[in-house]
């Protein structure tokens, strides 16, 4: 396994209770993936996508559903998340069309392989020299037809507006039944413990990394998407 930054907060407590504990965000996922099935209903029926970080499996039984034709390469650094994955591709006897990997990008062989690449989530979570290894590693493995699409928290975290809209994100954590301590703690967390970058710094590190003309197709309160083509 290739080195990235090392990172605990995706450990066995967190797997098992990851997607329950995301149950507010779940009406957010579901615009967010009905947007990328639009997305990737320009691609080849029989289609190639990488799932960077894919943690318990969402992107991939949200699209194996809509597209029953598309395979996937999963890759994740956590085994306890790709652990919960399997078990939910089994469950829906999905695991012959998916290849999991214990990793990083780099540990991906196939270059210039895929159609479609989604890092979902992911980025906010890692330092600026692993997000610049992720993209470009993505950039790597994609067809020149193909697609990235990455969402991730993003905000001027220096901007007054951050002040204002951080609140409706509490209202919105609130929702979850998270203590209230933790929910006061949020925007001190988000400044020090993420990584959060501007919605122009992720334009620029895109475009940096070799990525034509990346467009912003989603916001939900913090959380924005873009898509973009080589
Ligand atoms: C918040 S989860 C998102 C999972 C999934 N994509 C989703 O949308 O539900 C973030 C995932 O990114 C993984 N991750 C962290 N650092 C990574 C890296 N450098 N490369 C790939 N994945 C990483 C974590 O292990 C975790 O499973």
């Amino acid at each position: 396994m290739h080195s990235h930054s090392k990172l605990d907060s995706f450990g066995k407590d967190r797997a098992k209770s990851y997607d329950q504990s995301n149950n507010h965000i779940v009406p957010i996922y579901e615009n967010l993936h009905y947007l990328i099935k639009i997305l990737l209903s320009e691609v080849a029926p029989n289609s190639k996508i990488l799932c960077i970080g894919v943690g318990t499996g969402s992107e991939i039984i949200e699209l194996a559903e809509a597209f029953p034709k598309f395979t996937f390469v999963a890759v994740d650094p956590s085994e306890s998340m790709l652990e919960v994955c399997r078990e939910k591709l089994k469950k829906l006897n999905l695991l012959d069309r998916c290849e999991l990997i214990h990793g990083y990008v780099e540990d991906v062989q196939e270059l210039e392989g895929f159609d479609g690449a989604l890092c979902l989530l992911v980025l906010h979570h890692t330092t600026l020299e692993d997000r610049t290894k992720i993209i470009t590693g993505i950039f790597k493995c994609l067809k020149t037809t193909g697609y990235f699409i990455c969402a991730e928290i993003s905000f001027d975290l220096t901007s007054s507006a951050f002040g204002d809209i951080i609140e409706k994100w509490q209202s919105m954590i609130r929702r979850s039944g998270s203590q209230e301590g933790k929910i006061q703690n949020l925007p001190r967390m988000m400044k020090e413990h993420l990584f959060i970058q501007a919605p122009s710094e992720v334009e620029l590190i895109l475009v940096s990394s070799g990525f034509l003309n990346p467009i912003q197709f989603f916001q939900a309160l913090l959380i924005r998407a873009w898509y973009a083509r080589k």
